[in-house]
């Protein structure tokens, strides 16, 4: 009887020595990972060619099979990319795919690949890897909206609308200040991504199983070949960790925040009782019943999709909490979630972009808006205080009276006259008319932060800038 392993035998060729028996079709189906983590195969390979490189380097390889390694791996990257690869259940997972098509491509060179690794830092770099790319594409998506934010913004710096707290009319502000408010969310996101993207920049491959390895690898340069500033400093911590994918969700469901509610501004504002915005037909959809509906479908998808990214985030929180060091097969359990939740994330970014691109403001809806409800009773109280030196308490009160007259007469701040007001405070005077009209209101407010509209444009300034989009 021969101790070489027996290819015919059900159990795992690749760990399979110390098994007489293959898994339960049921195990099969709990333990595989390839119908997921199939999305990782040019990490795999390139974090193998990258090994098998280092070990040639190290002379731990002969440059003969690493070259055979190398090549072989190329050829299993474009039959992948080619579609219809076989990618067997049997074999798990993405790693042993690749290797399995790797022996039969080359033989026994294959074998010795996984010298000095395990699967558990194979995993761990393949993902990182992937997870790194995606802080990229966030960043580039992020800043594509913020451009298109900042167009909106530089085009309506000195229209007026209403600014609102708990969605009454608080007091004028500029369109071109609102967006901006969504271009500072976005490049809060941004920086999130950038750290979270610095942070996981650290490479696991040589951690080996858990304890590193006797065999006299160079993880410098293994780090260096796959864009890692330098290898992670501790094997256990590196088989272990899944921090990369916690912050790359956190900062997700953060900016999927923030899309979610500009996605519900735009249903509010698209709607006929508000008018403030019109979305193109690209961006809606009818109704079958009812003719003359158009619904902010996309938004409305924004709106909930942020509950998904949330939704993975909670996920993999919960896999990683209370697991004991160092890996544990809950780990597996982090793909699909960020792999969900990325895609999300991506989609969200495009089709925000997409619709604010789109979105037509309505100048007169929104200047007829920002006109009503007492929206300028905080200038007139100020025109009280710095005109008659009145305590604000007290300018405050005249000017609740004033309001209340003139919503007892159903009508505005603006439409009462200089008489009725001088029944309320008798010296009140007739240039107090001009702090009532909206644009002059946006124009006054010039503190550093503030809405008026010579602010906007040096903000917008300063964010094209920033983005390296100055002219
Ligand atoms: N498919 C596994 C995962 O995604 C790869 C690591 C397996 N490691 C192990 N010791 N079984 O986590």
């Amino acid at each position: 009887m021969s101790d070489a392993p027996d290819p015919s035998s059900a159990a795992n060729a690749m760990w399979g020595g110390r098994f007489a028996a293959g898994p339960d079709a049921i195990m099969q189906a709990i333990n595989a990972s390839i119908g997921f983590d199939k999305r990782l195969y040019a990490q795999d390979i390139r974090g193998s060619r990258a090994h098998a490189a280092m070990l040639a380097a190290q002379g731990i390889l002969t440059s003969r099979d690493a070259e055979a390694i190398g090549e072989g791996l190329l050829t299993v990257l474009s039959e992948i990319e080619a579609g219809g690869f076989p990618f067997r259940v049997e074999l798990e997972d993405i790693h042993m795919n690749v290797e399995a098509r790797l022996k039969e491509l080359i033989g026994e060179p294959a074998g010795r690949l996984h010298t000095a690794r395990s699967r558990n830092d194979q995993v761990a770099v393949d993902f990182r890897l992937w997870v790194r790319d995606q802080c990229d594409a966030a960043i580039s998506g992020i800043e594509a909206l913020m451009r298109a934010f900042l167009a909106q913004a530089e085009a309506g710096a000195d229209w007026v609308m209403p600014g609102f707290t708990h969605l009454q009319t608080a007091q004028p502000v500029t369109w071109g200040h609102h967006m901006l408010a969504y271009v500072e969310m976005l490049a809060r996101d941004r920086s999130r991504f950038v750290d979270a993207r610095a942070r996981m920049n650290e490479c696991p491959l040589g951690a080996a199983a858990l304890a590193g390895t006797g065999f006299p690898i160079d993880r410098h340069m293994t780090a260096a070949a796959l864009g890692f500033d330098r290898p992670t400093a501790n094997s256990l911590d590196s088989v272990s960790d899944r921090d990369f994918a916690l912050e790359f969700l956190s900062a997700s469901a953060i900016c999927a925040l923030h899309l979610s509610r500009f996605a519900e501004e735009l249903v509010i504002w698209s709607s006929a009782q508000f008018r403030f915005v019109r979305l193109s037909d690209r961006w809606t959809t009818g109704s079958s019943i009812m003719p003359q509906k158009k619904n902010p479908d996309a938004a409305e998808l924004l709106r909930a999709k942020m509950g998904r990214v949330l939704g993975a985030a909670v996920a993999l929180f919960t896999v990683m909490k209370g697991l004991p060091l160092t890996y544990s097969k809950d780990m597996q359990e982090d793909k699909e979630q960020v792999f969900d939740a990325a895609d999300t994330l991506m989609l969200g970014l495009a089709a925000m972009t997409g619709m604010v691109g789109d979105m037509q403001a309505n100048r007169e809806s929104l200047a007829a808006a920002a006109a009503s409800g007492f929206s300028t009773a905080t200038d007139l109280a100020d025109w009280l205080v710095r005109e008659l030196n009145l305590p604000f308490r007290d300018a405050h009160h005249v000017t609740g009276t004033l309001v209340a007259r003139a919503e007892a007469r159903g009508c505005d701040l603006p439409d009462l006259s200089l008489a009725e007001m001088q029944e309320v405070h008798p010296g009140i005077r007739e240039d107090v008319f001009a702090v009532l009209g909206v644009e002059n209101s946006v124009r006054s407010r010039t503190s550093y932060g503030g809405t008026a509209p010579d602010n906007v444009r040096a903000q917008a300034a300063r964010w094209k800038e920033l983005l390296g989009d100055a002219a």
